[in-house]
Order: structure tokens, then C-alpha cells, then sequence
């Protein structure tokens, strides 16, 4: 019988960061829908573009949910550049080790941190300036 490593366990156990969020900033979702089918939904609550709140949320494996919980835990208090750069490896890394054919499950935080910065940036450059509007 296979022994679960105790990193995974706990934070498959223990979620941290689970829920949903009143009023996120930005929302991006992440998965493998085509493969196994498992995704997940990251909130984030965004002040001068640092992390300062994140929720998750998992439609997925008990793997899914240790490698979001431990990837929320990792870009927390970040700022968005930052939480760009932590990667599959880090989140395997943290967890102290994935099972081979559960690699898969470490990618699904990274994603979701890109589509929701680019979802950021792309408010950013579409919403109008105040400025030009300042008209009596
Ligand atoms: S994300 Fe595919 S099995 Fe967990």
C-alpha cells in the first residue's frame, strides 16, 4: 500500500484558503478539462497589485485540492509579478513530492494565477481614463 506523503495529507486534510470571496479583484480558473477533467477557480483580493487575499475554489482530485491549497500558500502577501514565477515545480517542490501521474495536478494553480493576471492587466489597459473625463 502506497503511504501518502504527510505534507499532502495535511493540506488535503486542512485546505488553506478554500472558499469563496465576497469581492475579488480578479478571478482566473485553471485545469485540464479535456484530460481528466479537474479545474479550479483562484480569487484574488489585489491592493497596489499585491496578493492580499486569495480563495479557492476545487472541482477535483484529493491532489488538486493539496497542490491549490499549497499554491495559495505560496503567492499570498506576493505581488502579481511575483506570484507569476512560482511554478509546477515549486508547488511539487513544497508538497515535498507528487506521485508521477499526479505531476498534472501541480499546473492547475500556475494557470489560474496567469489567466487571472492577464484578465488584470487586461482591465487595466481597456478601462478609461479619468483624466481626459474631468470636463465641468
Ligand atoms: S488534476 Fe487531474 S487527477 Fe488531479
Amino acid at each position: 500500500m502506497a503511504i501518502i506523503n504527510p505534507k499532502i495529507r495535511d493540506h488535503f486534510t486542512n485546505p488553506r484558503n478554500m472558499g469563496e470571496m465576497e469581492n475579488p479583484t480578479v478571478v482566473g480558473r485553471g485545469g485540464d478539462p479535456d484530460g481528466c477533467g479537474d479545474y479550479i477557480e483562484l480569487q484574488l483580493l489585489l491592493e497596489n497589485e499585491r496578493i492580499i487575499d486569495i480563495a479557492a475554489r476545487v472541482f477535483g482530485c484529493p491532489y488538486a485540492i493539496a497542490t491549490t491549497s499549497v499554491f495559495t500558500e505560496l503567492v499570498k502577501g506576493k505581488f502579481l509579478s511575483d506570484a507569476l514565477e512560482v511554478d509546477d515545480q515549486d508547488v511539487v517542490d513544497a508538497l515535498g513530492g507528487l506521485p508521477e501521474v499526479k505531476k498534472h495536478c501541480s499546473l492547475m494553480g500556475p494557470e489560474a494565477m496567469k489567466r487571472a493576471a492577464s484578465e488584470y492587466i487586461f482591465r487595466q489597459i481597456t478601462t478609461p481614463c479619468e483624466v481626459g473625463n474631468a470636463k465641468a
